[in-house]
């Protein structure tokens, strides 16, 4: 898992202007033999191909029409499968781009013997942009998003006003939006951006609060790590209008 500290680009190496900034640098993790075995043998059961450029039709993935918890950047995936355990009558979509802990999810995924997870490998940012229909998801969750710590690289951070717009559009209204960050700078900057005029969410919390910490989100493996740099940890929860 990258560090917060960990530099965005390999020293010496010119930015593409081409490319969009996004919120991760992709590394080249090792998969384990088990994890790999995941990949050829797990993923037709649990992992969704999904094509730019197309709509995933989320009834026809999980089978039900019942409603849907999007996970962007759920690293490896232990608390997505303890939640999706815990909710069986929900269906569980995760995002992630690290090949290594989309292997640990598909893992876990089948050892608990999970039939409502579903995972993607893909820029959590285009997926909702292009592949989820409007009003079609209860609840997105974006648990430790990198912090990106040093002022040239906060254009990288994942919740921006556009990001939102993004997620409003792909939730049901009155669908939630809960995020959590160790970073403290980042959670106020959260707060603003959530907060700005025009916003289509509703800070559960009253405005300028954080949420107390909701029983069902587990301990994650990015928090365990603020927990033992001494961070304090903040939750956000919000409505969408
Ligand atoms: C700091 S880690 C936190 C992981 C996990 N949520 C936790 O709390 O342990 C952030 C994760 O978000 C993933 N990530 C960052 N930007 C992403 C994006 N645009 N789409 C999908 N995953 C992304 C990274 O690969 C990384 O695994």
């Amino acid at each position: 898992m990258k560090q917060p500290d960990e530099p965005c680009a390999p020293a010496g190496e010119a930015p593409d202007r081409r490319r969009p900034v996004r919120s991760f640098v992709l590394r080249q993790g090792r998969l384990t033999v088990a994890q790999e075995r995941a990949f050829v043998d797990l993923w037709p059961r649990y992992g969704v191909d999904w094509v730019p450029g197309t709509l995933l039709d989320l009834a026809a993935l999980f089978g039900n029409e019942r409603a849907v918890v999007l996970e962007i950047g759920f690293g490896n995936g232990d608390s997505l499968a303890a939640m999706a355990a815990a909710e069986p009558l929900r269906n569980w979509l995760g995002v992630e781009v690290h090949a290594p802990g989309v292997g640990h999810l598909l893992l876990e995924t089948e050892r608990r013997g999970l039939t409502n997870l579903r995972v993607v490998r893909h820029d959590a940012v285009e997926l909702l942009a292009g592949g989820l229909p409007p009003a079609s998801l209860a609840r997105v969750q974006l648990f430790f998003p990198d912090p990106w710590p040093k002022q040239r690289h906060h254009k990288r951070r994942i919740l921006t006003p556009a990001f939102l717009d993004l997620l409003a559009r792909a939730l049901v209204p009155g669908g939630v939006f809960h995020a959590a960050t160790d970073w403290e700078p980042y959670a106020t900057q959260m707060l603003e951006v959530l907060e700005a005029q025009g916003s289509p969410f509703v800070n559960t919390a009253g405005p300028d609060r954080f949420a107390p910490r909701p029983a069902t989100r587990p301990l994650t493996r990015f928090e365990q790590r603020g927990e033992r740099l001494g961070h304090q940890v903040r939750d956000l929860v919000w409505r969408r209008r």
